[in-house]
Formats: structure tokens, sequence, C-alpha cells
């Protein structure tokens, strides 16, 4: 079976709830799946997953969440090769920060295409100023995001 690890990036939980919430969608379309809410660069490079899910908020002033820091910290000084990597970016955040609205979600997935991963489909941003309940957003997104995956399941 493919193999799709979520990583995780949260303060408050939120993401971690979108990650749990759409788990089921994925194990249905046949997927094993690792829910990763304290992720390290290993986690993505060691045992390669088929497909990465990123879902992460943003906090302080468009800055990554602690949990996810090590991840993206690790990212920058180890520059490893990721053409191999398929992704899906989903971003939380907050418009009434304006400049720095889903810049978390933003930064990481630059630093992927960066390093030569493909994101799959367009970024899912979810404004909590629109949005009370991510998952409201998140799970019709991923519903119509897994017919479009390749067939790796
Ligand atoms: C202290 C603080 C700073 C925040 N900074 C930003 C920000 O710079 N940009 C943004 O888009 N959202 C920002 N947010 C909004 C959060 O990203 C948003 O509420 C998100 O849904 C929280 O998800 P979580 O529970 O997974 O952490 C901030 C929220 C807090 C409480």
């Amino acid at each position: 079976m493919a193999l799709l690890k979520i990583f995780v990036g949260t303060m408050y939980g939120g993401s971690l709830d979108v990650a749990e919430q759409v788990q089921p969608l994925f194990e249905q379309a046949g997927y094993t799946v690792e829910v990763l809410d304290q992720p390290t660069l290993t986690d993505l490079t060691e045992t390669r997953p088929d497909l990465a899910l990123f879902v992460t908020s943003t906090t302080g002033s468009g800055d990554v969440p602690g949990n996810l820091t090590g991840f993206l910290n690790t990212l920058s000084t180890e520059s490893p090769a990721l053409d191999w990597l398929r992704y899906g970016m989903i971003a939380l955040g907050d418009s009434s920060y304006g400049e720095t609205y889903c810049g978390a979600g933003r930064h990481l997935d630059e630093r992927l295409a960066d390093l030569g991963a493909t994101r799959h489909g367009e970024r899912l941003e979810i404004d909590a100023m629109e949005t009370f309940m991510a998952d409201d957003a998140a799970l019709p997104w991923v519903e119509a995001w897994i017919p479009t995956l390749p067939a790796t399941a």
C-alpha cells in the first residue's frame, strides 16, 4: 500500500485536528497514513513516503509553529534533494494578519520547491476570518484532491 505522511505544524491543535479528520479519507482510498505532530526531516527522508501532506498554521508574524521549526531549520541546513517528493499543502491562517497571511505554509512551499519537490495541485489556504472550523474547508478539498493523485495506492 502507498504510504502517506502528514506533517503537522500547529500551535493550538487546529492543524492537527485537520490532519486527523482527513486521515480516514486517505485510508479509504488505500493509503497507509502516518500523522506526524513532532516531525523531523528524517521522517521525510529515511522512510520515504509515496506522498506527503503538509498541514500548518502560522504564528507570530508569519512564523512556522514551534513543533515544525526543527523540521524547517534542518531542511535549510541540510538542503536534501527532494526531486522524488510529491506533496500537498494545507495552510491555516488568518487574513487579519495582512501580509503574513498563511506565511508558514507559503514559506514551506517555497523551500520544498527550491529543493526540487513537486506540489500536487494548488495550496489550500484556510482563513480563520471566513472559516470557523478548518475541517469544513479541508475535508471537501481532500475529497476532491484524492482522485487527482497518481495511482500509487
Ligand atoms: C499569536 C498568533 C499569531 C498569529 N499569526 C498569524 C500570522 O502571522 N499569519 C496568519 O495567517 N495567521 C496567524 N495567526 C492565526 C493562526 O494561524 C490561525 O488561527 C490558525 O487557524 C491556528 O491553527 P493552529 O490551531 O493549528 O495553530 C496567528 C494566531 C495567533 C494566536
